[in-house]
C-alpha cells in the first residue's frame, strides 16, 4: 500500500514550506460544489489547492461531482494548518483498494495525526430521514477487499509501516466523533448515531438488501470510507466517521427509484449548514492540545 510515491504530498509540503495539516477532512458527494461560499475568511486563510494530477501516485477521481484536490487552509487563531479534499476515488471507478486509500495515505504520510471522513449514504432506519446526519460510530466492509492486502509495506530500514493484522476495535475515534457530534448539534443539525455499512456498488441496493441490512441494525449504507478507516488505522492515525443521510434505502418506505441526482440534490440543500459546522469542528479540533 506504502511505496516512494506515497511521499509526493509530504515532498510537496516541504517544498512548498507548508507544515502538515493537524486534520484532514474528505468531503463526500454534494458537498464540495457548496464549499466556496461555506469558508470562514475572518478565521481561516487559504494556503495553497494541489490538484490530485500534481501529486505523483495519485490517480484522477471519475466520478460525478468529485474534482480531486486538496485545499489546505491556516486557522489563523491556532496558526495550525488543516485541508479538504474535494471529492475521492471509488471502487466503483474501477480502482483497487490501494489506489483509493493512497489520497489518505500521502496525508497521513505528511504527518497529518487526524482525520474526518464524510460521505453520503443511504439510510437503513426509517427514522433516519434524509436531510439528517449519522456520526459514524463503526462499520460493516461488505466489499470483500481491503487496501492491506499484500505484503506488509516496509519502510526503508525494513521495519513495517504497520502491524500485520490492524485492530479495528476503535476504529472511529470517540472523542473526536464526540466533539463532531456537539459542533453539529450547536449548529442545530439533525444528528444520529449508527454503523456505516461499506458497500462497492455501483448498483443501489435491492429492496431486499435493504430489508436485510436494516434487520442487522445498520445505520446507513454507501460506497466509500471503510477501505480508508482501514488504511488509517493501520497507519494509526484518529478517524471520526460522518455519513449525511441524502436519501432512504431503496424501498425502506416506499419503493422510489433513486438516482445519484437525488443524492446530490439533498447534499446541496444541507451543504452550506453543514460545510459551516466542518470549518466549526476543524476550529474545535485545532484547538484541543
Ligand atoms: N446506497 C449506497 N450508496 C449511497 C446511497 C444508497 O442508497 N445513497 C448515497 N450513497
Amino acid at each position: 500500500m506504502i511505496n516512494p510515491a506515497s511521499f509526493s504530498l509530504k515532498k510537496i509540503f516541504e517544498k512548498r514550506a507548508i507544515p502538515a495539516p493537524e486534520l484532514h477532512i474528505v468531503l463526500g458527494s454534494g458537498l464540495a460544489p457548496a464549499f466556496s461560499m461555506s469558508v470562514p475568511e475572518g478565521s481561516v486563510q487559504a494556503l495553497a489547492e494541489i490538484g490530485f494530477a500534481e501529486v505523483e501516485g495519485l490517480l484522477p477521481s471519475s466520478a460525478p461531482g468529485h474534482k480531486g484536490a486538496f485545499r489546505i487552509y491556516l486557522d489563523k487563531k491556532t496558526g495550525k494548518t488543516f485541508s479538504f479534499q474535494m471529492g475521492r476515488l471509488h471502487g466503483y471507478e474501477g480502482h483497487a483498494p490501494q489506489s483509493v486509500v493512497q489520497p489518505l495515505v500521502q496525508m497521513a504520510l505528511s504527518g497529518t495525526p487526524k482525520f474526518l471522513l464524510t460521505n453520503a449514504s443511504g439510510s437503513l432506519q426509517p427514522s433516519y430521514l434524509p436531510g439528517s446526519l449519522m456520526i459514524i460510530e463503526d462499520h460493516v466492509n461488505l466489499t470483500g477487499q481491503s487496501p492491506l492486502y499484500g505484503p506488509n509495506s516496509l519502510d526503508a530500514k525494513g521495519q513495517p509501516y504497520g502491524p500485520r493484522f490492524t485492530d479495528m476495535s476503535h476504529a472511529y475515534d470517540e472523542s473526536l466523533n464526540a466533539l463532531l457530534e456537539k459542533t453539529l448539534l450547536a449548529s442545530k443539525l439533525s444528528v444520529h448515531r449508527g454503523t456505516y455499512l461499506g458497500v462497492n456498488g455501483p448498483t443501489f441496493e435491492t429492496p431486499a438488501e435493504v430489508k436485510l441490512f436494516s434487520k442487522w441494525g445498520l445505520g446507513a449504507v454507501g460506497m466509500s470510507t471503510v477501505w480508508e478507516t482501514m488504511a488509517l488505522n493501520y497507519l494509526s492515525r484518529r478517524v471520526a466517521g460522518l455519513s449525511f443521510i441524502s436519501n432512504l434505502g431503496c424501498g425502506l418506505v416506499a419503493k422510489q427509484a433513486l438516482s445519484h441526482e437525488e443524492v446530490e440534490e439533498e447534499g446541496r440543500r444541507i451543504a452550506p449548514v453543514l460545510l459551516k459546522s466542518i470549518f466549526d469542528y476543524a476550529a474545535a479540533t485545532l484547538s484541543e492540545v
